[in-house]
């Protein structure tokens, strides 16, 4: 079928089937009147054309009629989620290919559709994942604590060689679940978006100083060296939340602590860089390969679970950072080289 005729508007289906039937009527009456009476031709002429018109303005209603409701009903479904309740496409116009309009419609509609649902679907998906997780990570600390003190209540709390240590191990499991269960608190306030900032100018020089101070008694206990590098501009003043910045670098040193070798460093530089300062935590610890930098920020993703777990890890420290730079409207990026060590960066506004 040619395109003209599949893409034909309304109104020319009606002009054509009104002409057609104009035709038809001009054939019968030319005929009748020629053999009749021939003088009355000019009469049937004229009744033809009114046909005609009459034809084409009783189709015209009637299409026009029939389209509008067929097209009504279609877009009161298709748009009851996108449009408020009650607004009515405007009248049918007969002039453009309205049921091509209708039907590509239709397919955008699906389009959206279909992908809101594997949108939907991811979101499940991460949902079970998260909730798995969340279990997982609280299951083993709760077995742990438990296996102490039944250890202890079956006459273990009467052994002098275990007692006390099964009590410190309890407790160091317990704090294990205080922190999971802060973290999460914490993640799930940045995802709720419930998390204020609280924006105020410093020295971003003095607050590494303050997290380094609060980490002098780990480092030292894993021979690490804790110093900022050279070139380091002491006097940038950046715009930021104090506070969540602190966590940022308590994150980042502890983990360049917790992942470091013995006898290593820990160095922190601080750049300026016209409108930004850029801030890095570099390391000469174990590295990490680099398939997993892609999903380092992810929650809950570890390298090694059990050694990130045996030095009291959630796996939640990255995601945690990852959130509250993306709050400052900034970025973090990691480099490292397995064996060799590992860089953490990330920029904030200079104030
Ligand atoms: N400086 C680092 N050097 C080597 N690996 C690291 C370093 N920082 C983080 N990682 C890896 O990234 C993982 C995720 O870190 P994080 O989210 O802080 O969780 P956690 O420290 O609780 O395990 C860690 O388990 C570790 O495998
Ligand atoms: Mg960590």
């Amino acid at each position: 079928m040619p395109d003209s005729i599949k893409n034909i508007t309304p109104s020319k289906l009606a002009l054509l089937t009104a002409l057609a039937c104009g035709a038809g009527t001009f054939f019968v009456a030319f005929m009748l009147l020629a053999l009749f009476n021939p003088t009355l031709q000019v009469w049937g002429l004229l009744c033809v054309m009114i046909n005609i018109i009459f034809c084409y303005v009783l189709f015209y209603a009637a299409l026009e009629r029939f389209i509008h409701r067929k097209v009504k009903v279609i877009y009161k479904n298709i748009r009851r989620f996108k449009q408020p309740q009650g607004i009515v496409p405007e009248k049918t116009n007969m002039n453009r290919g309205i049921l091509e309009e209708v039907e590509s419609e239709v397919l955008n509609w699906a389009d959206e559709q279909s992908s809101e649902i594997e949108q939907l679907k991811k979101m499940e998906s991460y949902r079970r994942e998260f909730l798995g997780n969340v279990s997982h990570e609280l299951k083993t600390p709760l077995f742990n604590i438990q296996g102490y003190l039944d250890t202890l209540l079956d006459g273990g709390i009467d052994d002098p060689k275990i007692n006390l240590e099964y009590v410190h191990k309890a407790a160091k499991n317990v704090e294990r679940l205080i922190n999971i269960v802060k973290d999460l608190d914490v993640i799930s306030q940045h995802e709720s978006g419930q998390l204020e900032m609280k924006w105020e100018k410093f020295k971003i020089y003095e607050l590494v100083k303050e997290v380094f101070d609060s980490f002098e008694m780990l480092a030292d206990a894993n021979d690490i060296t804790l110093c900022f590098k050279e070139g380091s501009a002491a006097g940038t003043i950046v715009y930021a939340d104090r506070e969540k910045i602190r966590q940022v670098l308590t994150n980042l040193i502890s983990n360049s602590i917790k992942y470091g070798r013995e006898h290593g460093k820990t160095a922190v530089g601080i750049y300026d860089m016209d409108k930004l300062a850029l801030i890095e935590v570099s390391d000469n610890g174990i590295g990490i390969e680099s398939r997993h930098l892609p999903r380092l920020f992810e929650r809950f993703y570890r390298i090694d679970p059990s050694r990130s777990r045996t030095l009291g890890g959630s796996g939640l420290g990255l995601a945690i950072v990852k959130h509250i730079i993306e709050a400052h409207n900034q970025t973090i990026h990691v480099r490292s080289t397995p064996g060799v060590g590992t860089t953490f960066g990330f920029t904030l506004v200079k104030g």
